[in-house]
C-alpha cells in the first residue's frame, strides 16, 4: 500500500485539520428545530461497519486531520460504540490530539466512566432548556432528569462538559441568563447557537429564530462580557464573563459567517463526505472504501471533494424560502 501524507488544504488555502463522524442518523430525541416526529431514518444495511468507520478516520488522520468528534444523530445509540472510540483512541497522543463527541446525554449515565477511561477529555452536551416540562416538550421525547443524571456521571468522571444551546425565540430566549449562571456555576462552558435551515421540520423557522447580536445585547445588561482570543476548534468565539468567571460562546452562522477559517469536513454514517454543512455537494466514499483494500482510490477521492470545498454556506432563514440545504442536522450532526 503506497503511504500517502500530503495534507489537505482547500482551494482557499484552508488546512482540514477537524473531522466530524456521524455514527449514526438516528436519535432518541426529536428536538422540533431538528427533526419531524415522523422522521425517517436509514437502514441498518446502508450503514458503515464500525471498522469502516475505523478505517475512513484512519485514513483522514494520515492526512493531517488532528481532531476528531463523533456526532450523530445521537451518537451513544449506536450498537458497541465504544469499539469504535476505543479503535480511534489509539491514534491519540500521536497524530491525533482530540477525540471527542456531542451528545444529547441522554446515554451518558452509562457510558460516562468508558468514554474517560478510552482518552476523551471533554464533550459538548446538547442541552437548550433547564425546564424539565419546556424540554419535554422541545425534545419531544427526552427526559429531563435522565440527561442530569447523565451530565452528573460525565462531570463525575471527569470529563470537560460544553453545554450546547440553540437560541430559541418565544421557547428558551427568557431562560439564557439562567442557563448561564447554572452552567458556569457547575464550571461548565456554554455556547449559544443559531438556529439554522437544515431540513424540512414542522414549525417554521422564521418563528424561531434569535439572532445571537440580540441575546448577547441582552445578556450584557446583566453581565460584563470581554471577547477572549479562547478557542475550542469548532466555530465559536468566546467571551469571558466576569460576574460568573465562566466562558460563554458564540456560534452565529447566520448573524456573522465564520467560513474563511473553516477548518473541517464531516462524514456521515453511510460514508457521504459534506465539504460544507450548509450546501448538498458530498462525495461518496463508501464505494471506494469497499472496492480495495488499499486507501488509494479513497485518498484519490477525498482530495477531488477537498479540491471542491465551497468557499462558504448560503443560509438565510425567509418564510418564502426552502431550507437552505434539505438533509437534516442530524444526517452530518452539525
Ligand atoms: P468545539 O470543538 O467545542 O469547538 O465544538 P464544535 O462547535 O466544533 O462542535 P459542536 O458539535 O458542539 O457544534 C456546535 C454547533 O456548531 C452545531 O450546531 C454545529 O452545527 C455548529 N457548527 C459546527 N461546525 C460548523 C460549520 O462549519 N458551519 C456551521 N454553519 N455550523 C457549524
Ligand atoms: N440549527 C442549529 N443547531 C442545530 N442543532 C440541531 N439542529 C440544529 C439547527 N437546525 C444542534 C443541536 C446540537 C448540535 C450538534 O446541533 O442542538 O447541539
Ligand atoms: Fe437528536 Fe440532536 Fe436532533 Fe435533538 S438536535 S433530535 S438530540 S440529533
Amino acid at each position: 500500500m503506497s503511504q500517502i501524507v500530503s495534507p489537505l488544504i482547500d482551494r482557499f488555502g484552508r488546512a482540514i485539520t477537524y473531522l466530524r463522524v456521524s455514527v449514526t442518523d438516528r436519535c432518541d430525541f426529536r428536538c422540533t428545530y431538528c427533526m419531524a416526529e415522523d422522521m425517517t431514518f436509514l437502514s441498518r444495511k446502508d450503514l458503515l461497519t464500525l471498522e469502516e468507520i475505523d478505517r475512513l478516520t484512519s485514513a483522514f488522520i494520515a492526512r493531517g486531520v488532528r481532531k476528531i468528534r463523533l456526532t450523530g444523530g445521537e451518537p451513544l445509540v449506536r450498537r458497541n460504540i465504544m469499539w469504535l472510540v476505543e479503535a480511534v483512541s489509539r491514534h491519540l497522543g500521536n497524530d491525533l490530539d482530540e477525540l471527542t463527541l456531542t451528545t444529547n446525554g441522554s446515554q451518558l449515565a452509562r457510558y460516562a466512566d468508558a468514554l474517560a477511561g478510552a482518552g476523551i477529555v471533554r464533550i459538548n452536551v446538547s442541552l437548550d432548556t433547564l425546564d424539565a416540562a419546556k424540554f419535554r416538550v422541545l425534545t419531544r421525547w427526552g427526559d429531563f432528569d435522565q440527561v442530569m443524571r447523565g451530565i452528573d456521571a460525565a462531570d463525575r468522571a471527569g470529563l470537560k462538559i460544553k453545554i450546547n444551546t440553540v437560541a430559541l425565540r418565544d421557547c428558551n430566549e427568557d431562560e439564557i441568563a439562567d442557563l448561564l449562571r447554572w452552567c458556569h456555576g457547575r464550571g461548565f462552558d456554554l455556547t449559544l447557537i443559531e438556529t439554522m435551515p437544515m431540513g424540512e421540520i414542522e414549525a417554521d423557522r422564521t418563528d424561531q429564530y434569535l439572532p445571537l447580536s440580540l441575546v448577547r445585547a441582552r445578556l450584557e445588561q446583566r453581565f460584563t462580557l470581554a471577547d477572549i482570543p479562547y478557542r475550542s476548534g469548532g466555530p465559536a468565539r468566546y467571551a469571558q464573563v466576569a460576574e460568573t468567571g465562566g466562558r460563554l460562546g458564540f456560534i452565529t452562522p447566520m448573524t456573522h459567517n465564520f467560513c474563511e477559517s473553516c477548518n473541517r469536513v464531516r462524514v456521515t454514517c453511510t460514508g457521504t463526505l459534506y465539504m460544507c454543512l450548509g450546501q448538498d455537494d458530498a462525495a461518496d466514499l463508501r464505494e471506494p472504501l469497499r472496492a480495495s483494500v488499499s486507501d488509494d482510490l479513497l485518498h484519490a477521492t477525498i482530495d477531488a471533494a477537498i479540491a471542491r470545498k465551497p468557499k462558504g454556506h448560503d443560509f438565510v432563514i425567509d418564510r418564502r424560502a426552502a431550507p437552505a440545504v434539505s438533509r437534516h442536522m442530524s444526517v452530518t450532526g452539525g
